[in-house]
């Protein structure tokens, strides 16, 4: 084990929720209190250009409130740019985006977008933000990041997540686990994410070169049932 894995709450789907009734509740700020009774070194949000759950507002005053790092996830679109680099959230990560998805699908095109994504890359770093690009788990992608200069990636773990038989699940894993052990061979932070939940998380933390998981539905999920305190300790206790 060569580093430890800590833990980003993606409180998206809490957002999810309200927007559904325009109400005023869940409160995201409320939810924040509640993960910061937990060991989770991290909230996550992803501010999507459809707003179809966290809103403007809710990013500065996820800012202002959290003792925590707080990651924030976003298309690389000069407006999306522009709003990060006013909040200056501790951490960004950015993601492909398309309108129709239910949720991110694929990682980012690091070779077609290649000069966008660098240039939001180094808008986000000079405002101080340390920039993460959410991309599969595939070694000439790695090679692109490091290319862009982003000193974080997040490797997208769908792939894996979303298999049914344990044969192609377990070719999921090694290209998760190839792609992982070559970045952090470059010198770049690892993380991961993306349809994990409390049966599939384990092994990707034993990985031992992945620095943080972000995970949100199933986190938000298992809330409903134990409350969201200890959905999240409940989720900690896997990946340690
Ligand atoms: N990481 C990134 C970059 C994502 O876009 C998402 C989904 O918003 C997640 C992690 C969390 O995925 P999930 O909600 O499936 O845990």
């Amino acid at each position: 084990m060569k580093y430890p894995t800590v833990l980003g709450v993606n409180i998206d789907h809490i957002a999810t929720i309200r927007q559904a009734r325009g109400t005023s509740y869940p409160d995201l700020l409320q939810a924040v209190q509640e993960v910061e009774k937990t060991e989770a070194e991290a909230i996550t949000i992803h501010l999507r250009e459809d707003r179809r759950h966290i809103q403007d507002m809710d990013v500065p005053a996820i800012k202002n409130t959290t003792s925590r790092r707080l990651n924030l996830e976003l298309a690389a679109t000069p407006e999306m740019v522009d709003i990060a680099c006013k909040v200056k959230p501790s951490d960004c990560c950015i993601v492909p985006e398309k309108r129709e998805e239910l949720t991110t699908e694929g990682g980012l095109d690091v070779v077609g977008q290649f000069a966008r994504i660098q240039e939001a890359t180094r808008k986000l770093g000079a405002a101080g933000i340390r920039v993460s690009l959410f991309i599969e788990p595939d070694l000439e992608h790695i090679a692109r990041a490091r290319e862009i200069g982003a000193p974080v990636v997040e490797l997208h773990t769908g792939a894996y997540a979303e298999q049914t038989s344990k044969q192609t699940e377990q070719r999921e894993f090694k290209r998760i686990i190839e792609a992982a052990e070559y970045a952090d061979s470059l010198g770049i932070h690892v993380n991961a994410g993306h349809g994990l939940h409390y049966d599939n998380t384990r092994p990707v933390a034993e990985i031992g070169v992945i620095r943080e998981l972000n995970i949100g539905h199933a986190i938000v999920a298992r809330a409903l049932f134990v409350g969201l305190r200890k959905a999240v300790e409940e989720m900690l206790e896997q990946i340690r």
